[in-house]
């Protein structure tokens, strides 16, 4: 079997949702403690629902794919669909990652919930800040796949 899936290749040579967006209503950044790569997702949000989203992602060809599909996963959704993403969803999503590349989906699960966060916080909604603390996602903390 191919290391990746046509998915995950088709994502990675034509990501979506590429850039950013200028006025952004929730950026979110995060870098991943196993690889060093980082990710940054912006938010346009309109009526709880996100009308657009953009990402800059500065790792593997993975990380690229999952931000790639996560973005697509989540735009034009509710935020609290959003909020439900999981990584796991979007390797699912790419008709799987490799085990040793899973680590690299969590990239853009974190980013969107930090945009989320970001976004809840310049405009003082209240938030459940345990759940959403960023650096809270339990998969970055025990795959125990290595990078
Ligand atoms: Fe760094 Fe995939 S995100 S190796």
């Amino acid at each position: 079997m191919a290391l990746y899936s046509e998915k995950v290749m088709d994502h990675f040579k034509n990501p979506r949702n590429v850039g950013i967006i200028e006025d952004a209503d929730g950026v979110g950044e995060v870098g991943n403690a196993k690889c060093g790569d980082i990710m940054k997702i912006y938010l346009r949000i309109r009526n709880d629902i996100i009308e657009d989203v953009k990402f800059e992602t500065f790792g593997c060809a993975s990380a690229i794919a999952s931000s790639s599909m996560a973005t697509e996963l989540i735009k034009g959704k509710p935020i609290s669909q959003a909020l439900e993403l999981t990584n796991k969803a979007v390797a699912e999503a790419l008709d799987g990652l490799p085990a040793y590349k899973l680590h690299c989906s969590v990239l853009a699960e974190e980013a969107i919930k930090n945009a989320i966060v970001d976004y809840y916080e310049k405009n003082g909604i209240e938030y459940d800040k345990a759940k959403y603390a960023p650096g809270n996602c339990p998969h970055c903390h025990d795959d125990g796949e290595g990078a």
